[in-house]
């Protein structure tokens, strides 16, 4: 019986987007970084690399990624090869809150699903680093959940017992601030329905025969009643949440 943390067990499934809001949000936040091929770009939480590869294979430009999970790293590697996409992205195994680089050594830095998942103070830390990381000038493009309603602590107990990590989603106030608060500047953000694990956001994000295989593997015999959770879940209570990207700048000079 499957009882794995949510993204590992949906990426088992076959799914390639471990994001709340999906396609729709990426594409505003990559509409938000003006890149070029001479863009420098870091992606934090690369897990398998999803983003990274069609940001290469559209813009052409340079792009680490760095990821904690190190099986995650090695299916990125596998999916950068099969896109003829090795001299353009390379992966490492680091921590967001430490990371191995110097400062100012990127023009963007992406960074899907995972600050929902720390503390108040490691989100702080992880942002600083972000922030130490980016040149002047440089763009910051995060994508998490956020809380739409005042009192959701019974939907967020239920998220984390659906998915197994202990997050921390935050209403949109506390993202803004938390991006002001680093020193960024031109703080926007788009938020709107989760679409995770709905049919036409299933749909749009892996396509059909993506979206038939993850099902056919989500009601195999050991993944049925984890896949149940999580599909049930995300289409009750979990309507209550929404996705939010937020794109910000660090200050020139
Ligand atoms: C929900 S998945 C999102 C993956 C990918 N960004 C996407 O949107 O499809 C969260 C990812 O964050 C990674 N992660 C969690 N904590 C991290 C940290 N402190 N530093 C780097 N990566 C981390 C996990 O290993 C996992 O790959």
């Amino acid at each position: 019986m499957s009882n794995e943390v949510g993204h590992r067990f949906l990426a088992k499934l076959g799914k390639k987007r471990l994001r709340p809001g999906g396609v729709e949000a990426t594409s505003w936040l990559l509409g938000q970084g003006e890149f070029t091929s001479e863009s420098r770009v870091l992606e934090v939480a690369c897990n398998m690399c999803t983003t990274s590869i069609e940001l290469a294979q559209r813009y052409r430009c340079q792009i680490t990624g760095v990821d904690l999970d190190s099986q995650a790293l090695q299916k990125a590697e596998s999916h950068i090869r099969a896109a003829g996409m090795e001299s353009h992205i390379r992966v490492m195994r680091g921590n967001a809150m430490k990371l191995p680089f110097e400062d100012e050594s990127f023009d963007i830095v992406i960074n899907e699903a995972m600050l929902t998942m720390l503390n108040r103070s490691a989100k702080e830390k992880a942002v600083a680093e972000y922030w130490r990381v980016l040149k002047p000038g440089g763009r910051l493009l995060t994508h998490d959940i956020t809380l739409v309603k005042p009192d959701m602590a019974s939907a967020i107990a239920e998220l984390r017992q659906t998915i197994h990590v202990h997050v921390e989603p935050m209403p949109v106030g506390d993202w803004e601030s938390l991006m002001r608060g680093a020193g960024f500047v031109e703080v926007d953000h788009r938020q709107g329905a989760m679409t995770l694990m709905n049919a036409r956001g299933m749909i749009r994000d892996e396509g059909l025969l993506g979206t038939l295989r993850i099902v056919r593997n989500g009601m195999k015999k050991d993944n049925r009643r984890q896949f149940r959770s999580m599909s049930r879940f995300f289409n009750t209570v979990g309507r209550d949440l929404n996705y939010i990207a937020v794109c910000s700048r660090k200050p020139n000079g």
